[in-house]
Parts: C-alpha cells; sequence; structure tokens
C-alpha cells in the first residue's frame, strides 16, 4: 500500500490517505512536544519506537480481544490503520497517583490507587483539553451512552492487559491515555500505545518519593537520557 495525498499532520505523526477508503498510513515523527505545544523538541529515533511499539501492543490487545485500528506496519515509520473517525475524548486510565492527578487531587506522586481509575478530557487544543465528565460529554454530544460504556469497558481490558505485560518486564504501569475511534459504528482503540502516552517506572525502584521513569516524563520534566528511555523500553518489549 502506498501514501496518496496528506489529510493531517499532528504534533507527532502525519495522516496520509490511501487507494482503499477504508485505510490510512500514519507516519510517526521524532517530533516531540509537551504542555500542548509550548514545550518543543526533537527525540532522535522515537518515530520509530513508538511506531513499532504501538502495533506490538495493538496486536497483543487483538489477541485478547480488544479491536484496534492497526492493519499493517509497512516500514520503520509508517503503519496502515484503519480510517477510523476520532472521538474527541483522551481517555486516562491511572494505577498510581502521578503528573496532573496529583497535582489536582494533593496527592503524592508514586501513591497507589485504591483502585484503577478512569477520566476524560475533551480533545481541543484551542481549550487546553479540559477534564470533562462523561454528562459533559453526553450533552455536547461527543459520544453516545453506548459508546462511553464500551470505551470505559475496552479501557479498563487494556490496563489489565498491559500491566500483565509490563509486568514481566520489571516496568510498572502508572498510567496511560487512550483514544478510540469509530469505523463502522464500532468502536475500536485507536491513535498510540508508546513512551509519550504512558508513565513506565523502573519496578521495585520507587516508593513515594523517588521513581526512575522510563517515558516521555523524561522530556517533559528535563530528566536527561530520553532517547535511552526509548531505546530501554523497545529492548525490554522485545523490538
Ligand atoms: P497527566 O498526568 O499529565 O494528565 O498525564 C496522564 C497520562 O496521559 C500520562 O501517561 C501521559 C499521558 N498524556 C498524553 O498521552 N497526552 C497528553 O497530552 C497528556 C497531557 C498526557
Ligand atoms: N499532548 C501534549 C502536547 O500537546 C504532550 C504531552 O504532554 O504528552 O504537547
Amino acid at each position: 500500500m502506498e501514501k496518496k495525498e496528506q489529510l493531517y499532520e499532528g504534533k507527532a505523526k502525519k495522516v496520509y490517505a490511501t487507494e482503499n477508503p477504508d485505510y490510512v498510513i500514519v507516519s510517526y515523527k521524532d517530533d516531540a512536544t509537551a504542555f500542548n505545544g509550548a514545550k518543543r523538541g526533537t527525540i532522535v529515533g522515537k518515530g520509530v519506537i513508538n511506531n513499532k511499539m504501538s502495533n506490538m501492543m495493538m496486536a497483543m490487545l487483538e489477541k485478547k480481544g480488544i479491536p484496534t485500528h492497526f492493519v499493517e506496519q509497512l516500514s520503520d515509520r509508517d503503519t496502515v490503520v484503519k480510517k477510523v473517525q476520532i472521538v474527541p475524548l483522551e481517555v486516562i486510565i491511572r494505577n498510581v497517583a502521578a503528573g496532573s492527578f496529583s497535582k489536582r487531587y494533593g496527592v503524592k506522586e508514586g501513591t497507589k490507587l485504591a483502585i484503577p481509575t478512569i477520566e476524560f478530557s475533551y480533545k481541543c487544543d484551542a481549550l487546553d483539553d479540559p477534564l470533562i465528565n462523561d454528562y459533559h460529554a453526553l450533552a455536547l454530544n461527543l459520544a453516545s451512552e453506548e459508546e462511553i460504556a464500551e470505551i470505559k469497558r475496552l479501557a479498563f481490558a487494556v490496563n489489565e492487559a498491559l500491566i500483565a505485560f509490563f509486568k514481566e518486564l520489571n516496568i510498572d504501569l502508572i498510567d496511560f491515555k487512550l483514544e478510540f475511534g469509530r469505523f463502522h459504528d464500532k468502536i475500536v482503540l485507536a491513535d498510540e500505545i508508546s513512551p509519550d502516552t504512558c508513565r513506565f517506572w523502573e519496578a521495585g525502584t520507587w516508593d513515594t518519593e523517588h521513581h526512575t521513569s522510563l517515558d516521555k516524563d523524561r522530556f517533559r520534566r528535563d530528566l536527561g537520557g530520553v532517547e535511552d528511555a526509548y531505546a530501554e523500553i523497545f529492548k525490554r518489549i522485545g523490538g
């Protein structure tokens, strides 16, 4: 399959049409942004790692019965995916307090949550992706009640699968962000699963004071060793 015209360029990926109206090609870039584009940089080799890693994760999830947009990897940076209509919600699952959750609720980073939790942000750069609840999403016609129920069910199933997968690799899955799309009226997992969109902490090395991040927080927080962290995750997943 070949790239036709570019349909869209996002912060980390470009999307191209193909000859098949049901499929598009995503092309992963090395560009990194944080804080809604306020911080910009390059993470050398990130596009290759995120492309291959996302595909490995999606293939693993498909085997566990979770429908995804993944079709076929074409090259280091390019993958054919189903052309979905993205539901404009960022779906965040958290197992351990970190990041904006810690800040918002005054909980120390590294505090294990009593149960895994879910939150939605309204995908809208102009508004800075504000936190939103189910009723707001329904009121704004962003998704139907059935779709929201299905998104929650799938997101928690993804969490179970990913926690188990990364535990074997000595990595604790702290939190992550998913996006879902509609493909012929069915909800499927879309976007990516990578160190850009997950918090991965080295297992056994953290308590509520210290941890070793193997993810994009190294870029967001200027911790150094950004490329090494991506490479380490990729190595552990067998890439
Ligand atoms: P947060 O604690 O900053 O809200 O982030 C929660 C998770 O979501 C974390 O794993 C990083 C991921 N994330 C994204 O993938 N994209 C984003 O724009 C943001 C803010 C977070
Ligand atoms: N999505 C954020 C941005 O747009 C990046 C992040 O914090 O993951 O810059």
